[in-house]
């Protein structure tokens, strides 16, 4: 079995399921409710060569908690690679300072370049619009606990979604993934020139999914049971795109009025977040904020268990790490923002 963590393609509904219950015993740890030194010792290396908040500072917060350290490098200006070193020889360097490793680079295929020279584990943390896995496994983590409170099955349901589909990395690794499960209907709306893969579509209608494509949010739909909406990603676009790009419309914008109408009280809105909130970028509408069904933040708050249990399986750590388990010393917040629903 590879080391490393690459790509959903690696995945089987067996390993997703030992990552799932990791996870959920990584829960109290990630709730601040307990404190775990199994890592002790450990470092991390978390090269991040694209911007990033979340995924940097997850990975970052996720080994952390279990009791390692982590060094950091952000954009190329201040590492090696400015002077012309290879992935290769750079990942040669880093496998013998550092235990685990994560990384983000512009480049498709880089992060996979980058693990074949060392055996130390390597996690894609997205390459250029390839793929994001742990971004997509805590997609599906979401999804799963959400349906579970709302005592919905994942067989049957209804997905919908919407955004930059074919430079978003997080949807193709997400749709990927989602084709392992029993057959689904998943809704595809994505602006001329931003649609999804044609060769991901084909993958999902070879399992059995009932895939439809539809131009605008402003059609009907049957009831949906999750809105996956995602960020145009123009730093990815050629020079002429950029030229001839108008902006997305508000027909791509999912809102308090889309939920009301397209949607059910048990929907759930998702979004791997950045959300651009400049004017006219029509991404995420802040109109949603205070709706339970937005799950954007228990979504981010997911991220840390299920990176934790990515650390827990790559790295092979002791099976009964919950048996030594210290409370917190410190007061934590019964919720961790003022909107925040309890359920
Ligand atoms: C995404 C990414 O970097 O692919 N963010 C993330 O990791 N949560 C999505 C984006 O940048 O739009």
């Amino acid at each position: 079995m590879s080391p490393h963590l690459l790509s959903v393609d690696q995945l089987d509904l067996d390993r997703i399921s030992t990552l799932f219950s990791l996870a959920q015993r990584m829960e109290p740890i990630a709730r601040r409710e307990k404190v775990c030194r199994v890592l002790e010792g450990a470092v991390l290396g978390n090269l991040f060569f694209e911007a990033s908040t979340r995924t940097r500072v997850s990975f970052h917060t996720a080994f952390s908690r279990l009791g390692g350290s982590v060094c950091d490098t952000t954009g190329f200006t201040f590492s090696s690679m400015a002077k012309g070193e290879t992935l290769t020889d750079t990942a040669r360097v880093l496998a013998g300072y550092c235990d685990a490793i994560v990384m983000r680079h512009p480049d498709l295929g880089s992060v996979s370049e980058f693990a074949s020279a060392i055996n130390v584990p390597v996690i894609n943390g997205g390459d250029g619009p390839g793929e994001h896995p742990s971004q997509a496994l805590l997609d599906l983590y979401t999804i799963q606990k959400e349906f579970k409170r709302v005592g919905r099955p994942l067989e049957g349901a209804h997905i919908l979604m919407t955004g930059d589909l074919k430079y978003g990395r997080t949807v193709h690794s997400l749709i990927k993934l989602l084709t392992l499960y029993p057959p689904l209907h998943i809704t595809l709306v994505a602006p001329a020139g931003l649609e999804m893969p044609t060769y991901l579509l084909s993958l999902a209608e070879d399992r059995g999914h009932k895939i439809e494509l539809r131009a605008t949010l402003h059609e009907n739909f049957e009831p949906i049971d999750v809105v996956y909406a995602t960020r145009i990603q123009k730093e990815r676009f050629t020079e002429e795109m950029v030229e001839n790009f108008a902006g997305v419309t508000d027909e791509y914008r999912v809102n308090k009025a889309f939920l009301d109408q397209r949607c059910t009280p048990d929907t759930i809105v998702m979004h791997p977040l950045p959300r651009d909130s400049r004017p006219g970028a029509n991404d995420l509408s802040p109109d949603l904020n205070q709706d339970p069904r937005l799950a954007i933040f228990r979504q981010t708050d997911n991220g840390i268990p299920v990176r934790m249990a990515i650390f827990a399986d790559l790295m092979d750590i002791s099976s009964d790490f919950d048996k030594h388990l210290a409370p917190v010393s410190w007061r934590v917040p019964a919720q961790y923002g003022v909107n925040d629903t309890t359920f």
